[in-house]
């Protein structure tokens, strides 16, 4: 076997040296949809792909880096034509966030490109073809428009995304023409896989969380996926001057925004498993000493089901409204993301189990508080994922998001270990 995971470590570090420049210049990453940094991100990826020797290497319309692995040429069937293999899809997504870390979503990307480099110097192929998406956008950075690039995939991209623009008044369809990407829907639409041509889906992911750090378990199957909902939300009050208004007559948005922001925190604390966030706040051409008149946040609302995730976002869209009257100020909340839970299909849970075990460690299951490209994934084809453990207490989403090449390196065998099982399975059933 390859040193799978120093290779993972080197590319990691490879594509890290890509950040935005405001970023770049702290030494920290941050690559967004479709930045100078994420285009040569995806090339970057496309030139390691190319050189752990897939036969196909290309992005797609929505920016999508897709290497694929051919299977052994296929069997014929009775009357002497070509059976068609089916597709091992698996991927993760290589955008991140603002000063994020660098194996979050790539991680899922450079594990499978492991495998592959693997496959090669054996001289093995697989009785499937085997398809990985590095995915060009999942986080939701630079457009309200999370999970498009998996999205593309399932059908599931809206068009009115291309004329959503970015903090700098740039649409996201003028950013694809100047990626050089066609930004048309026939060209979008054209990526919608065909779920009857798929084995199904399998993403690996730095678990996110503190879970197998504490747990000393360096692998983790994961059961289900968390459902969000996100919305941007805008408080309309009055801007009045700080000195001369008394405290009794003011319309202020910012404290407005500030009790739906802890009133949002203790609603999801009576849940088990529940989470709210408030994660940007803005008063727009606020002053020092002006009432705040307007302010701008969003609400990140999370829970391990529908239902209990239906119940959080409704009373919390309730209570703001309360407040908002007894404060005398507008609130309006617009939805840009909704996402249902995924179980983990069964079948394909049981096969990363078999994996696991196949390299010498236990079972150990939990559930995924983050989102994932396999949740979009979910709606078109079975999905299930593999967690890697995250040192430094599992934290994410920020630069001190790390893995050991040791637990790198396990988890590729643990992905050759799947596709063993697959091979077997499909063998035997010829
Ligand atoms: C993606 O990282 C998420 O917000 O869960
Ligand atoms: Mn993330
Ligand atoms: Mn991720």
């Amino acid at each position: 076997m390859l040193n799978s995971g120093k290779s993972i470590m080197d590319w990691s570090e490879r594509l890290a040296q890509f950040s935005e420049p405001q970023w770049a210049a702290k030494n920290q990453l941050t690559c967004t949809y479709l930045t100078p940094a994420h285009i040569q991100t995806a090339a970057e990826l496309r030139v390691l792909m190319h050189e752990a020797g897939f036969d196909e290497v290309s992005t797609d319309a929505v920016g999508n880096v897709v290497g694929i692995y051919r299977g052994a040429q296929p069997d014929t069937d009775t009357q002497g034509s070509p059976v068609q293999l089916k597709t091992l899809l698996t991927g993760s997504h290589y955008d991140t966030v603002r000063t994020g870390g660098k194996y979050d979503g790539r991680l899922g990307v450079l594990i499978p490109v492991a495998c592959v480099a693997e496959l090669v110097r054996q001289k093995r192929r697989l009785p499937f073809n085997f398809e990985v998406v590095g995915f060009s956008e999942e986080e939701g950075q630079r457009f309200r428009a999370t999970f498009l690039a998996s999205g593309a995939l399932t059908g599931d991209f809206d068009p009115d995304w291309l004329e959503q623009q970015d903090t700098d008044g740039v649409t996201m369809r003028q950013a694809m023409h100047a990626a050089g990407l066609p930004g048309d829907m026939v060209a979008i639409n054209q990526l919608k896989r065909d779920p009857s041509r798929y084995l199904g889906f399998v993403e690996a992911h730095i678990e996110q969380g503190p879970v197998l750090c504490e747990g000393g378990q360096p692998l983790g199957v994961v059961t289900s996926i968390n459902a969000g909902v996100r919305a941007t939300c805008k408080i309309t009050g009055m801007a009045a001057h700080a000195g001369t208004t008394p405290m009794l007559m003011r319309q202020d948005a910012l404290l407005a925004a500030a009790e739906i922001s802890l009133m949002a925190e203790s609603r999801a604390r009576q849940d088990e498993g529940s989470v709210a966030t408030v994660g940007q706040m803005q008063v727009p051409g606020g002053s020092i000493n002006v009432i705040p008149g307007e302010c701008l946040f969003t609400l990140d609302m999370r829970a391990p089901f529908d239902a209990q995730r239906d119940a959080l976002v409704n009373d919390i869209l309730a209570q703001a409204q309360v407040i908002a009257e007894r404060r005398q100020v507008n609130f309006e909340f617009t939805e840009v993301m909704r996402a249902s839970a995924a179980p983990s299909d069964p079948l394909l849970q049981q096969r990363w189990e078999r994996a696991v075990q196949a390299v010498g460690q236990s079972v150990f299951k939990l559930n995924s508080g983050a989102g994932h490209d396999a949740m979009k994934l979910h709606t078109i084809m079975p999905q299930a994922m593999l967690f890697v453990r995250g040192g430094n207490r599992g934290i994410s989403h920020n630069p001190l998001e790390i893995i050991s090449a040791e637990d790198a390196a396990l988890a590729t065998q643990a992905f050759m270990a799947l596709l063993d099982g697959f091979q077997i399975d499909l063998t035997n059933t010829k």
